[in-house]
C-alpha cells in the first residue's frame, strides 16, 4: 500500500525534497490540475506519496546538475534568483503593465547595489551616481535605481514603453488618482447599464457553470485526461459544439454585437463592439484629467485592462492567433470558457491593484532624478533631450557624467516591441517607430539580421560613451548564442572584462529547456 499524505504533509515533504518552499497552495494546484490524484473527500483530502515522487522526479537534477551539464560549470546559480516567488519578482510597480522581455528586478538590484560576494567582487554604482539604460523597456533599471537613490536615464524607441517606464517612477498624488478612478468607474458603470451586456454575461456564466459542472467536473476530468482515459481533443470539440446552441440563442436574445463593422485596426479586429464602446468611453473620460501624472497612470490602467480584454482564448494570450467571438473549449482550464464582453471587471481589478502598487513603492523609493526618453539610442542626444524634460538633471549629466550602463538589449529576432502593444498605439495614437527597432522578430536571425544587430549595438555604445565617465562600467544582459558581443565590444572601443553566466529558470510553461544568459561587463579598451 502506498503512503498517503495530507496536503500539509505533502507540502512539507516536497519542501524538504526540493530544498525550496512548496506551499499547500502549490500542492492544491497539482490536485486541481489533475497532476496528482485526490484521495478522500473534502476536508480530509489526501494524495498518494508515490505520485508526488513521480511528479517531482528529476526536478532537482533537471535544475542544478543537469543545467550545468548542458550549459557549463561556470553557471552562476546565485543569479537564478530561484528562491524568489513570483510575487517578489513582480513586486510593487514592476507589475503595472505586462511587457514581454522584462528582466527580474533582483538581477538589476544585484548589479546596482553596494554588496559584493564571491562572484561580484566590486561594486559598480553608489547613491548619487547616474546609470543609463539605453534599452529601457518597461523601466526595471529605473525602478531599482530609484530604490537605491541612484539617478537614472532610460531610453526606448517605443513611446509606449517610455510611458510605462516613466509611470513606474513618477510621484503621484494618490488621493487624486483614487478620486479620478472612482469618477470614471462610476461613469462606466452607468454607461454599461444602457447595454444588455451585463445581463447577458450573467446569464451566460450561469449556463457555463452548469455545463462545466456536468461535463468537466473538477478535478476528475483533468485527472482522466492526464491518464488518457478521455481523448481531450475529441471530447472538447464535441462539448464545444453542444454548448454553441445555448450560446447562440443567448446572443440572439440579448442582441449582442459580436463584431465591429470595420476590421482594419487592431482595436477593430480584437474587440467586440460592446468592449470597443466601453474602451472609447473610458478613454474619453481620461482626456478630461488635468494633472499629467494622474492622466498617464490611468491611461496605463486602461491599457492593461484592454490587453486582458482582447478577444482571444486563454491559451493564446501571449501570441494572438485569431479573434474569437464564441465560447470555446479551453485546454488551459480544462473546461468551456468565454471571451470578454465588458471591460468593467478588469478595469476595477487593475485600478485597485495599481493604486496599491504605487502606494507600496512609495514607501520604498528615494527621490533621485529619473527620466525615460523616447528615441533611438544609436543617435539620441541625451543631454539635449533631457534638457527639454528636466533641465536640472541635464546639467547634472553634463557635469557629473554617467557612471555606467545597466541594460538588456533586444535579442536578435525574438520580439517585435511595438507590436506587442499594438492596442495601446491604436488607442493613444503614439507614433510607431518599428523600423528603428534593433533586432526585431520580423527581421529574423539570418546573416543580414545579425550584421545589422552588431552594427546597431555598436552604435548605441559609441553614442552612449560620449556621456560616460572615463572608468565606466557597462553591464549588458544578453543571450549571445551567436557570439556577437566580442565584436560589438571591439567596435565600441571596449573590452569584455568579465562574464556572469546566469541560468534562466521559470520561463513559460511550455518552454522549460535549459537556458542561460550572460551579463557582460565591459570597460574602456586598455583602461587602467
Ligand atoms: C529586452 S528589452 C528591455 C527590457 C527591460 N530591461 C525591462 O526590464 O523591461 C529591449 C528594449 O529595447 C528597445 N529598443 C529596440 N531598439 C531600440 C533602439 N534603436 N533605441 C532604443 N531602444 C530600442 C525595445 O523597444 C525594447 O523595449
Amino acid at each position: 500500500m502506498s503512503e498517503l499524505l495530507s496536503i500539509k504533509e505533502a507540502s512539507q515533504w516536497a519542501s524538504e525534497h526540493l530544498d525550496k518552499n512548496v506551499t499547500t497552495s502549490n500542492i492544491a494546484y497539482l490536485i486541481q490540475y489533475g497532476l496528482v490524484k485526490k484521495v478522500g473527500e473534502n476536508g480530509s483530502t489526501q494524495i498518494i506519496k508515490e505520485e508526488l515522487i513521480e511528479y517531482y522526479k528529476d526536478y532537482k537534477k533537471f535544475r542544478q546538475d543537469n543545467w550545468k551539464d548542458q550549459l557549463g560549470e561556470d553557471l552562476n546559480w546565485t543569479l537564478s534568483f530561484d528562491q524568489y516567488k513570483e510575487a517578489e519578482t513582480t513586486k510593487h510597480v514592476h507589475r503595472l503593465h505586462p511587457y514581454k522581455g522584462k528582466f527580474i528586478p533582483q538581477l538589476v538590484e544585484y548589479f546596482l547595489d553596494g554588496h559584493t560576494d564571491k562572484f561580484k567582487k566590486e561594486t559598480y554604482f553608489k547613491k548619487g551616481d547616474i546609470v543609463l539604460d539605453p534599452f529601457a523597456g518597461s523601466g526595471t533599471t529605473m525602478v531599482q535605481a530609484c530604490e537605491l537613490g541612484i539617478h537614472s536615464i532610460g531610453i526606448d524607441v517605443s513611446a509606449f514603453n517610455t510611458l510605462i517606464g516613466n509611470c513606474k517612477v513618477a510621484k503621484y498624488n494618490l488621493a487624486e488618482v483614487q478620486t479620478e478612478i472612482e469618477r470614471i468607474t462610476k461613469a462606466l458603470r452607468l454607461f454599461v447599464l444602457d447595454s444588455h451586456v451585463i445581463e447577458f454575461e450573467e446569464k451566460l456564466l450561469r449556463e457555463l457553470y452548469l455545463f462545466n459542472n456536468k461535463y468537466f467536473p473538477v478535478p476528475e476530468y483533468k485527472y482522466k485526461v492526464k491518464r488518457r482515459e478521455i481523448d481531450e481533443k475529441k471530447y472538447g470539440e464535441e462539448k464545444e459544439k453542444l454548448f454553441l446552441t445555448i450560446y447562440n440563442q443567448l446572443v440572439k436574445d440579448y442582441r449582442i454585437k459580436l463584431h465591429q463593422e470595420s476590421r482594419v485596426s487592431f482595436l477593430d479586429k480584437w474587440y467586440s463592439q460592446h468592449v470597443r464602446d466601453e474602451i472609447q468611453f473610458v478613454h474619453e473620460e481620461i482626456q478630461k484629467i488635468k494633472d499629467k501624472e494622474t492622466k498617464n497612470i490611468i491611461s496605463v490602467i486602461l491599457s492593461r485592462t484592454i490587453r486582458s480584454c482582447r478577444a482571444t482564448t486563454h491559451a493564446d494570450l501571449a501570441t494572438l492567433v485569431e479573434p474569437i467571438t464564441a465560447t470555446y473549449y479551453c485546454g488551459k482550464h480544462g473546461k468551456m470558457c468565454k471571451p470578454l464582453f465588458s471591460i468593467v471587471k478588469w478595469w476595477e481589478t487593475y485600478s485597485k491593484d495599481t493604486v496599491q502598487r504605487l502606494a507600496d513603492f512609495d514607501q520604498l523609493r528615494k527621490s533621485p532624478f529619473q527620466n525615460c526618453l523616447t528615441g533611438d539610442s544609436r543617435a539620441i542626444d541625451i543631454v539635449d533631450e533631457l534638457k527639454k524634460e528636466n533641465p536640472e538633471f541635464a546639467k547634472l549629466v553634463s557635469n557629473q557624467k554617467i557612471k555606467g550602463i545597466f541594460s538588456s538589449p533586444p535579442y536578435v529576432g525574438l520580439i517585435d516591441y511595438h507590436e506587442q502593444h499594438a492596442y495601446a498605439y491604436d488607442l493613444f495614437g503614439f507614433e510607431r517607430k518599428d523600423e528603428l527597432e534593433i533586432g526585431p522578430l520580423s527581421k529574423g536571425q539570418g546573416r543580414e539580421a545579425k550584421q545589422s544587430y552588431i552594427q546597431g549595438l555598436s552604435e548605441v555604445l559609441n553614442n552612449a560613451k560620449k556621456y560616460l565617465v572615463d572608468d565606466y562600467d557597462v553591464l549588458l544582459v544578453a543571450n549571445d548564442k551567436y557570439n556577437m558581443y566580442p565584436t560589438i565590444a571591439e567596435n565600441a572601443g571596449m573590452q569584455i572584462v568579465n562574464q556572469y553566466k546566469r541560468p534562466v529558470l521559470n520561463r513559460t510553461e511550455k518552454d522549460k529547456g535549459a537556458y542561460s544568459e550572460i551579463i557582460f561587463h565591459l570597460k574602456k579598451m586598455n583602461y587602467g
